[in-house]
């Protein structure tokens, strides 16, 4: 496996959200698909040896023509407050997002909230 790869699917995430294989081009067994609402979320747990800026690359897919904005949170902070995991044209074409964010020394919850009504991006995992 791919060092401090975050497979969603061993994450946590929102009450009534499935994880799915029915669109290829996945790591690890599938990927989160949660509910089609304001506040659907997926929040991981990582690792930091100190206290740091950090680049993280959460991989998504959006198959519909309509971004699917969320909020970045870092130990309960909105580090990124609606940041955009635009339309990737189909659910199978999984994409990148990096941004970088602040960690403390030890564990760290990094959690992605969708922020409209279409809810979040299918999440496939988050790297750092
Ligand atoms: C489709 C797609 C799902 C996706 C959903 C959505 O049903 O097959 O994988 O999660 O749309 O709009 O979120």
């Amino acid at each position: 496996p791919t060092p401090n790869r975050h497979e969603a699917e061993n994450a946590s995430y929102t009450a009534g959200s499935t994880v799915d294989s029915n669109h290829g081009g996945f790591s690890g067994s599938g990927f989160v698909n949660t509910p089609n609402a304001v506040g659907s979320s997926v929040e991981w747990t990582v690792e930091s040896a100190s206290a740091r800026s950090a680049p993280v690359t959460v991989r998504y897919a959006n198959g519909t023509a309509q971004g699917r904005p969320m909020d970045v949170s870092v130990n309960g902070t909105v580090v990124a407050a609606g940041r955009a995991f635009d339309s990737t044209g189909t659910w199978t074409n999984w994409t990148d997002a990096t941004l970088t964010v602040p960690l403390q020394a030890g564990a760290n919850t990094i959690r992605v909230s969708a922020t409209t009504a279409n809810g979040a991006p299918n999440l496939d995992y988050l790297d750092r």
